[in-house]
């Protein structure tokens, strides 16, 4: 895929603020298949050091509010100021995701890139956290690290180079996280389905200077990637 919006951002805010696989080129793949109205009020939850709220705001003309649990509101707020965008645009946010300060059915759209699998596997929190502050026939869209079949029963050694079990318990396949969703009512599940560019994204971030991208090396390069791939998880409010 070519990525044409990820490569009209600046290239070091990218290398210096992702915190996972490139996140910009996951949300413009998500995007390019579900896209959003210009315009649209977005929660980006999880947005971590911001780099998919900057893309929503700037090359989306989306109005973001870009939520984060570990990176601080301050911080963020400078970095979007950085890139040009006015407080009309974009709402730095510093808040967890079981305890929002937003008002019900108040976003158009949720989006969440390498985030959702830190509290989303909990099969209630879906519906007493997040769906209660999307607009009727608003779009989720996740983006989740996750294995094309769940392997938890003989997790294979490479992996164990980089993570611990209790990361790794957080990696399910896309027929796991349909049941998770399926217990949510009020929900369609539009599709859950595997994604492209797991290479190209995870080459990126390990090409970064962060010590989580150094620690990931170990597995990834004794082979852990043919095991895993990125899931789009879309739902639509019913
Ligand atoms: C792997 S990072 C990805 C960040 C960003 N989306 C990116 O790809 O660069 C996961 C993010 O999930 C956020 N997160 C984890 N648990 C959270 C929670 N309970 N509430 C809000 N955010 C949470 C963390 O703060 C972190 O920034």
């Amino acid at each position: 895929m070519h990525y044409t919006r990820t490569n009209r951002l600046d290239p070091v805010l990218i290398k210096e603020n992702i915190m996972g696989p490139n996140p910009a080129k996951l949300l413009e793949q998500l995007l390019e298949r579900y896209p959003l109205q210009a315009g649209d009020t977005v929660l980006d939850l999880g947005c971590g050091q911001g780099v998919t709220s900057i893309m929503l705001a700037k090359e989306y003309d989306l109005r973001v509010f870009a939520t984060d649990l570990w990176i601080g509101a301050s911080e963020n707020w400078q970095r979007f100021c950085a890139q040009g965008l006015t407080n009309r645009q974009i709402v730095p946010i510093h808040a967890d995701a079981h305890e929002m300060p937003y008002a019900q059915e108040y976003f158009d759209a949720v989006v969440s890139i390498d985030a959702y699998h830190y509290f989303g596997l909990d099969k209630a929190y879906l519906g007493k956290h997040l769906l209660p502050l999307v607009k009727m026939g608003g779009w989720l869209l996740f983006v989740v690290p996750g294995f094309h079949h769940d392997i938890h029963s003989d997790i294979p050694k490479e992996m164990l180079l980089s993570w611990s079990q209790e990361e790794l318990d957080t990696l399910h396949d896309a027929e796991h996280w349909r049941e998770i969703i399926s217990a949510t009512d009020g929900v369609e599940i539009v599709s859950i389905e595997e994604m492209e560019g797991f290479e190209e994204c995870w080459q990126d971030w390990l090409e970064t200077d962060n010590e989580y991208a150094v620690s990931d090396r170990a597995a990834m390069e004794a082979g852990a990637g043919k095991y895993m791939n990125f899931l789009a998880i879309a739902l639509r409010k019913q």
